[in-house]
């Protein structure tokens, strides 16, 4: 596309962007299952008010806009509160994967400053941990070593105990992991971590803002946050069940020094003394404004009203699974993200002819699940939902257009085990990157026995995905 030579009526453009979007998942109908999450329109309106009153203004440099700096500190003692202890200390980041990016990133400058004998530092994860950790490790020159989960998919505390060594600066869980909805047994990890004089992070990016009032629902949420000693430092997510405007997240320390290799300074700059709290350099102030105001805005009250929605959302969708049959969800999730699999059928599938009816389920691997985060906007379409799963799963139990599918999911796979790796990437290529039907290329890449091979097809996948369309 060429560079446009003459401007365009504001008209157009709004009409441009409208018709645009009339692809995109509708996630105000309660159809899209990640990615967004909706307080319904009022709550909305006061987020969207926020965002435009501080829409320019820049959180980079708070000497010229302490009205941001107000709201990031009380943002960030609020959030320190809730998690437990007001005096942790924090800020305000663009989202989860920056907020676990400068955790890891002050453990290993905090690590450096006080064990002289580190030579390869590594950071101890579960397998399920969301994968900001292996960016953060491959960003800054960490080992990371995957320990595998239970059959539960929790964390396993002896393998944890068992992986440590002198080189381990951070051990990770999560409240809850993302693939399954589990909590890790954080007091145990954490226990680990103190014992060793490690730190310890517990990832709360999607269950900072919903564990604390299913707690107070009555929901048996294990502890997770600094009620435990050996927790260290936190990810939590406005973004996500804050109902926040995209580009909020905090990250909470236990105290200031452990927070101090987070800040990034260059002092002989031309241009200035410069400082930075975190990875970006400027800020969105609108994000900022936003993130303070939907907390205000709700308070205790308002965060429990959308959790319990949640709650009983969640119930409802988790029964009506039990009641198809042929399909279950995976461990016993704690909050509100549930894993979708089937023991008879390819639930692959099942996702594709969802996504044919508008539904957006994420497909998960190892073993193969559809990922489901229940949010407030649900409530009014679970019972739609359930009624085009039950249906969808009956199509794919019976008819000859799946047989059709699962041969090819088979041919695939079969394929992927003789044909060289330059073939299968030419044989991926044809598959479309926004298209709704991803079985057979997914079982494929589940049976591709190198790992290195799987990468580089997603490379070229993400490299097709931000090039021009042909
Ligand atoms: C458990 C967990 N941690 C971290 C993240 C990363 O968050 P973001 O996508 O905001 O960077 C996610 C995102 O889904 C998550 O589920």
């Amino acid at each position: 596309m060429k560079f446009p030579q003459k401007g365009t009526g504001r008209s157009m453009v709004m009409a441009e962007l409208e018709s645009a979007r009339k692809d995109d998942v509708r996630w105000r109908d309660g159809r899209a299952f990640s990615l967004v999450f909706y307080p319904g329109h009022e709550i909305y309106e006061v987020v969207k008010e926020a965002y435009g009153l501080f829409f320019s203004e820049n959180g980079l440099n708070p000497s010229a806009f302490p009205a941001l700096r107000k709201f990031e500190q009380e943002t960030v003692s609020m959030m320190a509160d809730l998690m437990c202890d007001p005096s942790a200390c924090g800020n305000l980041t663009s989202g989860g994967t920056e907020s676990i990016l400068l955790a890891v990133y002050s453990a290993r400058e905090y690590a450096l400053k006080h064990k002289p004998n580190l030579t390869q530092p590594e950071i101890l994860v579960p397998t399920t941990v969301h994968p900001a950790f292996d960016k953060a490790a491959h960003y800054f020159g960490l080992k990371i070593k995957h320990i595998p989960v239970g059959p539960d998919y929790r964390a396993d505390v002896a393998a944890t105990a068992a992986a440590v060594t002198d080189q381990t600066i951070l051990i990770v869980g999560s409240a809850p992991q993302y693939p399954h909805g589990v909590v890790d047994p954080i007091r145990e990890l954490s226990s680990i971590a103190l014992s060793h004089g490690i730190l310890f992070h517990t990832d709360a990016c999607v269950g900072g803002m919903i564990l604390p009032f299913f707690r107070r629902l009555g929901q048996p949420i294990p502890e997770f946050s600094f009620e435990l000693p050996g927790v260290t430092s936190i990810s939590i997510d406005l973004h996500k069940y804050g109902y926040a405007a995209k580009g909020a997240s905090v990250v909470l320390y236990r105290n200031r020094s452990q927070r101090r290799g987070q800040f990034f300074v260059q002092t002989t700059w031309p241009g200035g003394i410069y400082g930075s709290p975190g990875i970006l350099g400027t800020r969105p102030g609108g994000a900022i404004a936003a993130a303070w105001a939907v907390i205000k805005h709700l308070g205790e009250d308002g965060f429990m009203g959308l959790a319990k929605s949640v709650l009983q959302s969640t119930n409802y969708i988790r029964d009506a699974i039990g009641s198809i049959p042929g399909l279950k969800i995976l461990g016993q999730p704690h909050a509100s993200v549930l894993a979708l699999a089937s023991d008879e059928l390819d639930i692959y599938q099942i996702g594709d002819e969802l996504a044919v009816l508008g539904w957006h389920l994420d497909k998960q691997q190892d073993p193969p699940s559809l990922h489901l985060t229940i949010s407030y906007a649900h409530e009014m379409s679970r019972e739609a939902f359930i009624k085009d799963l039950r249906a969808c799963t009956e199509k794919v139990r019976g008819s000859i257009a799946s047989r059709w599918a699962s041969f090819q999911t088979a041919a695939a796979r079969a394929l992927s085990k003789v044909l060289p790796i330059s073939a299968i990437r030419f044989l991926s290529r044809l598959a479309s990157p926004g298209g709704k039907r991803q079985a057979a290329m997914y079982g494929m890449i589940g049976s591709l026995p190198v790992q290195g091979e799987v990468d580089e097809l997603v490379l070229d996948f993400l490299d097709r995905l931000y090039s021009p369309e042909k």
